[in-house]
């Protein structure tokens, strides 16, 4: 299929930044072939009009626990242990594999609406949040949270999972796999280990989470006299490029330990914030040279998948925090969630901004809105006065899945309906 993108604005790269230009795109199969000028010859199967529309790299939300979007709202405004042991465990245990996929669809749907093309999930139940994603036309890269130890029956058959999945999708083109040990505290120096050496074997990118709270850093340097961050070193998980999510309690000397690794990190300011953890030093990690990126976390700490939120969140609270205006631009947040984020997930050369080779992952969004209005910046706009829900259309490998706000391969009333059913159960006690 031969689309042309007609008369619309574009979100292209620039010197010192995203910068919005206007020009047509030209998109060929699942690649865009030209941007501002069609290559010869071109003849368009199909024309999007986009007179008064901005086109935009589709976002990438760099983490996430998809199939926790049914427990949203369902556990708010208390302290992190009722979250965890009274609300959301509880939860996860009545949890069937197919809640699973409707959460996740539920989640994919969020994602499509407000422009977020790409995720990069760690969750319980594989095989259902893998499906949904073919299902859905959403791309993934998707990890088995791994828990338990290098010799438990649980942690090899979590494992096992991961790989299996990984194999009977690989040749999939919008699916990608990591290995994602869920964190220090629910897996064992040598589970860790394990885990990164199946990484390594495989290419594959590690996903874990890192420093999130006070009492997780004070308990492994209590256990093992070093931070979440110099024991992951130590235990050489960072010789496989990792996405580390939160790093919100890290100092100098773990800040410089990400950097010489080149580590990535994925901020969620929302979850950090809402589970009272504290805001992660971005403008320092960033000074550093550690490639930041931004995710949300799941729906039960956030309680939005929605990543124009959270930049507008990852600008305003480190401008706050630490009393600079300048502490985040609006442009290194849009970058934090498409160049960065495609960084992250080493996949720089094929996403995250709009150029000639890359893939047709795209989203447009309606610029006719009082609040985008009038369109002094058009990055500003996107990061502090958009709300996400001016995407209108959105493009995954060059195929059009969520068109004039109706998703083409969703059936809505129906996930709408299964959440509901399922969400009533797994709350019942
Ligand atoms: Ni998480």
């Amino acid at each position: 299929m031969k689309l042309w993108i007609q008369n619309g604005w574009a979100l292209l790269p620039g010197e010192n930044g995203p910068e919005a230009k206007q020009a047509d795109l030209y998109i060929d199969g699942d690649r865009i072939v030209g941007v501002g000028q069609a290559p010869e010859g071109f003849q368009p199967d199909r024309t999007l009009a986009a007179a008064d529309k901005l086109v935009i790299p589709g976002l990438i939300n760099c983490h996430t626990h998809n199939y926790m979007t049914l427990f949203r709202n369902s556990a708010d405004d208390v302290p992190f242990e009722e979250w965890l042991f009274r609300r959301v465990m509880p939860r996860e245990d009545r949890m069937t594999p197919e809640d699973a996929y409707w959460g996740a669809m539920l989640g994919i749907m969020e994602m499509l609406r407000t422009g977020t093309t790409c995720f990069n999930d760690m969750q319980m139940h594989i095989y259902q949040t893998t499906q949904a994603a073919v299902d859905s036309g959403i791309r993934a890269f998707i990890g088995r949270g791994l828990s338990g130890t290098a010799t438990d029956e649980g942690g090899a058959r979590r494992l096992r999972e991961a790989i299996q999945e990984m194999e009977r999708w690989q040749h999939h083109p919008r699916l990608r796999f990591t290995i994602a040990p869920h964190a220090p505290y629910s897996c064992d120096g040598a589970y860790l280990q394990q885990a990164a050496e199946e990484a390594e074997k495989r290419g594959l990118r590690l996903h874990i989470h890192l420093s999130e709270s006070v009492s997780e850093v004070e308990n492994l340097k209590k256990e093992t006299g070093l931070s979440p961050i110099a024991y992951a070193e130590k235990l050489g998980l960072f010789r496989v490029p990792a996405i580390v999510a939160h790093c919100v309690q890290v100092d100098e000397k773990d800040i410089e330990i990400l950097a010489e690794n080149q580590v990535s990190v994925a901020t969620n300011p929302a979850s950090n914030m809402k589970l009272g953890n504290g805001f992660a030093p971005v403008p320092e990690m960033l000074a550093a040279g550690v490639n930041v990126c931004l995710g949300t976390d799941g729906a039960s700490s956030n309680n939005s998948l929605n990543l124009f939120r959270e930049m507008g969140l990852v600008t305003l609270i480190h401008k706050g925090n630490t009393r600079t205006a300048t502490a985040v631009s609006a442009g290194e947040a849009l970058e934090m969630c498409t160049t960065r984020a495609a960084k992250a997930l080493g996949m720089e050369r094929e996403l995250g901004s709009i150029a000639v080779g890359k893939k047709a992952d795209l989203a447009i969004l309606n610029l006719q809105e009082p609040q985008l209005m009038p369109w002094n910046n058009l990055v500003s706009a996107l990061c502090y006065s958009a709300s996400g829900y001016e995407v209108e259309t959105v493009l995954v490998d060059g195929e059009v899945v969520l068109e004039n706000r109706e998703f083409r391969h969703i059936d809505a009333e129906r996930v709408y309906f299964e959440a509901a059913q399922r969400a009533k159960r797994l709350g019942e006690t």
